[in-house]
């Protein structure tokens, strides 16, 4: 029912688990702390739906989590201004990542700390390039850097503009760079997860056709 987590263990420098159950319950939520504690797990992730009733003590719920989703379609080519990753970008790429998710659940949560939750997304930009993610698209502001969106499988991974350049149709052609991605590759449904606070990615994706198909929410048990 619990797994720990080795990779964000090491990464944040304390113990991290994963709960998985069909629900939330007081007896789920009672043998999970204790377990924690016997086994020094100072947190506890548990993704679950938006109709639990209450949230047991200790928990708090981080993050409500959109999945979106789009039936590919033949769409327009890539704006000029986007094109595949090239290794020069990466120093630059790691700068946007590292300012652009405040918007997810580490930075909703206090335990973890904000500089190592700022390496997370550098790190997961990092490895999408290395080879991570199938395809990688970089868009330019003339000639500077403005954003980036990760692709793999069916799904979009990260996707950032640089504060400077947002509001200017950036986010739209990274989207549209995806979409004409997936549609030669022959993926025939696209998915993509957001938060519900992020009113920015949410109206960026329904503006490229995608459509909400389900919530749930991220908890936290800190132990
Ligand atoms: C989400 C993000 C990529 C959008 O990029 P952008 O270049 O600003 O988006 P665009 O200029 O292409 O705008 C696309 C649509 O979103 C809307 N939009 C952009 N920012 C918005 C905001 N802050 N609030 C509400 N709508 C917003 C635009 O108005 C436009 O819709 P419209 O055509 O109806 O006017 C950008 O805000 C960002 O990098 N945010 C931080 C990283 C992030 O949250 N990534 C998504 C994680 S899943």
């Amino acid at each position: 029912m619990i797994e720990l987590l080795p990779w964000d263990t090491e990464f944040f420098g304390f113990r991290v688990g994963r709960l998985h159950a069909d629900a939330l319950t007081h007896l789920v939520a009672s043998e999970a702390r204790q377990w924690c504690r016997s086994h020094q797990v100072s947190c506890l992730y548990f993704l679950g739906s938006t109709n639990s009733p209450e949230t047991p003590e200790g928990f708090r719920c981080v993050d409500e989590r959109a999945t979106y989703a789009w039936e590919s379609r033949s769409s327009e080519e890539i704006s000029p201004s986007v094109r595949p990753f090239e290794t020069e970008d990466l120093e630059e790429l790691e700068a946007i990542a590292r300012r652009s998710h405040r918007d997810t659940r580490f930075y909703a949560d206090p335990l973890f700390d904000r500089k190592r939750c700022d390496e997370l997304y550098a790190t997961w930009i990092r490895r999408s390039c290395e080879g991570w993610a199938d395809a990688v698209f970089v868009c330019f502001d003339e000639n500077r850097t403005a954003g980036y969106i990760t692709c793999r499988a069916n799904s979009i991974g990260l996707v950032a503009v640089a504060e400077c350049a947002q509001g200017r149709g950036f986010g739209r052609q990274l989207v549209r760079a995806a979409q004409r991605y997936f549609w030669t590759k022959g993926v025939a449904r696209v998915e993509v997860v957001t938060q519900g606070r992020n009113h920015a990615a949410r109206r960026l994706y329904e503006r490229c056709g995608f459509r909400e198909k389900s919530t749930q929410r991220w908890y936290h048990l800190h132990v």
